[in-house]
């Protein structure tokens, strides 16, 4: 470390820290705040968040005179840096905050919150009055990549809206843009259609839950269920927005559909099996009921999606977010009930498709280009590369590095999520205490160690690797204290990976994050976060008895 730097403990890691080392600044009733142009969010932010956390009010700086800049933290835009950069000035006078963009500034908001020591984190005060003193100090910071991502998988277990806004609140607080969420699947549909109200009054709940994975005994003999109103969306979206968070929803088509089919059950393949039969799925595992086809569920689907665009505005979140884009599933697809069915025969026929695969391909296209028209991008699980990928698509790749080598050589965008990495339900121990155990072993460590770019990508090829994302699907964790434990501390490895400027894999500090992450527990503890302790699951955080899959290697069927 050069003579001029200094240490701190900011996760994810910054890109350099310099200045004196000499005097602090002294965060106190008197602090104000000046917040130039197109700095709403973070003065917002400071206010709600931080300014309530210390009991602090922030008024705004009276004028702006040299003296007033004493005492006040400062907000400005600066053309010089990056969009999502920023540049954090600690001086015993006052703060500094200057952003390439109004998220750059946001950010910066972020890491000053750090600087604070875990009170900042609470929401009401536990030490009024007290001023927080942040040593002087030139924080220079800028992401990595541009989607730094987070799946939710609402569909298996709902997580209702308070959580969500939650978990913004956490992504925010680890520098993580986009929020997918997943909110269709054979368990359960989790958003409001008007046009089609069964969907969430029938294909939202269900009888009973198989309890830990499918190979268990066990059953939760209860109704599970739930779902957003239209205007809980918005909320959502707004709230991401404010911090600088995309939303991209998910409707998994044509595979994951059993709910809607269970509401509607013309959607299915009626000439394979009798569909007025299926209910909501309360098992896991892939489902072989799989869409139909048809007009009738093209016409259903743009229904939808129609409904769904309009909920998620492509311009919430400007030129730095992700909400132009789509997730349209598009995973695990089994071409059974296809391979049966006359009508799915016939319309290969006509289209003069070779194979079941084409017709998927056609299926996800015709989205693909209904999107398209409308200023919208799909993105789609790795699985719609398989029979031809249209122009403007993009890729979750999630079966390893191969869908994401293969589409960026292809000329796509891909955001980079293998589950032998990031997948966040993977249990993070070999010990016999770990809740539910599913698939691989993936330690905090295996997860800091995780690079999003596959070496075999040159330079321009890897410019379509938009970023990564971890995904957390759920359904070993039936409530908010499970996605806490199997989420954390993981995601701030995570975060780690897709913010900092990090070396390659084998040389990265490791010992260092660790040293840092003794300071971060003190601020997840502040914000109630159930993490898992690094000594393991607490007591009341083990589920003994509870099936899990208790392999280590593939395949990781969850
Ligand atoms: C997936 O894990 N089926 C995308």
């Amino acid at each position: 470390m050069a003579q001029d730097e200094i240490e701190n403990d900011v996760i994810p890691a910054v890109r350099a820290v310099g200045g004196t080392g000499r005097g602090a600044f002294l965060f106190d009733q008197d602090t104000t705040l000046r917040a130039a142009p197109g700095t709403g969010t973070a003065e917002r932010w400071l206010r709600t968040a931080l300014g309530t956390a210390l009991g602090l009010p922030l008024p705004a700086a009276a004028s702006s005179g040299p003296e007033q800049a004493a005492k006040s933290i400062r907000l400005h835009l600066d053309d010089a840096l990056e969009p999502e950069a920023y540049r954090l000035s600690v001086t015993d006078r006052g703060v500094e905050i200057r952003g390439g963009g109004p998220a750059g500034v946001f950010w910066g908001t972020q890491t000053l919150r750090q600087l604070l020591g875990p009170d900042a984190f609470r929401r009401a005060p536990v030490r009024p009055g007290a001023a927080h003193a942040i040593p002087a100090q030139v924080i220079e910071d800028a992401p990595r990549f541009r989607w730094r991502g987070l799946m939710l998988d609402v569909a298996r277990h709902f997580m209702p809206k308070d959580g969500v806004l939650r978990y913004l609140d956490l992504m925010a607080a680890h520098k993580l843009n986009v929020l997918h969420l997943h909110l269709t699947d054979d368990q359960g549909w989790r958003v409001e259609i008007k046009r089609y109200p069964k969907l969430t009054e029938t294909g939202s709940w269900r009888s009973r839950t198989k309890f830990g994975h499918r190979a268990s005994p066990l059953w939760e003999d209860k109704p599970h269920g739930g779902y957003y109103t239209q205007d809980d969306i918005r909320e959502i979206v707004a709230y991401a927005a404010e911090r600088h968070i995309s939303v991209v929803p998910e409707i998994d088509v044509p595979g994951h559909s059993q709910a809607a089919i269970a509401a509607y059950p013309e959607l299915g393949n009626t000439d394979v099996i009798d569909t007025t039969a299926l209910t909501v799925w309360d098992n896991w595992g892939v489902n072989p009921n799989v869409l139909a086809p048809t007009d009738n569920t093209l016409r259903f689907y743009e229904g939808v999606f129609e409904e769904v665009l309009g909920l998620f505005p492509a311009d919430a979140t400007g030129s730095t977010g992700f909400s132009e884009f789509f997730h349209i599933g598009g995973d695990e697809c089994p071409k059974d009930q296809w391979r049966a069915s006359p009508t799915a025969q016939a319309r290969i026929g006509e289209l003069g498709l070779a194979d079941e695969d084409e017709l998927q391909a056609w299926f996800v296209g015709h989205f693909d280009k209904w999107l398209a028209a409308r200023g919208r991008r799909l993105i789609g699980w790795d699985e719609i590369l398989e029979g031809g990928l249209a122009d403007g698509a993009a890729v979750s790749s999630w079966r390893g590095y191969a869908g994401g080598i293969a589409a960026a050589l292809a000329g796509h965008d891909v955001v980079m999520c293998p589950e032998q990495q990031v997948y966040l339900d993977h249990r993070q121990d070999a010990g016999v205490d770990e809740p539910v155990p599913i698939g691989y072993v993936r330690t905090l460590e295996d997860v800091y160690r995780f690079e999003p770019v596959p070496p075999r990508l040159d330079a321009e090829q890897a410019c379509h690797v938009l970023g990564a994302q971890a995904n957390v699907w759920t359904e070993v964790m039936e409530d908010s204290a499970r996605v806490d434990y199997q989420s954390f501390p993981r995601l701030a490895a995570f975060a780690e990976v897709a913010w900092s400027a990090l070396p390659a894999p084998s040389r990265r500090d490791f010992a260092d994050f660790e040293r840092r992450m003794s300071a971060h527990y003190r601020r997840l503890d502040a914000l109630g976060v159930g993490y898992r302790p690094p000594t393991g699951p607490l007591p009341w955080q083990r589920r003994p008895g509870v099936l899990g899959r208790p392999i280590d290697g593939p395949p990781p069927v969850r």
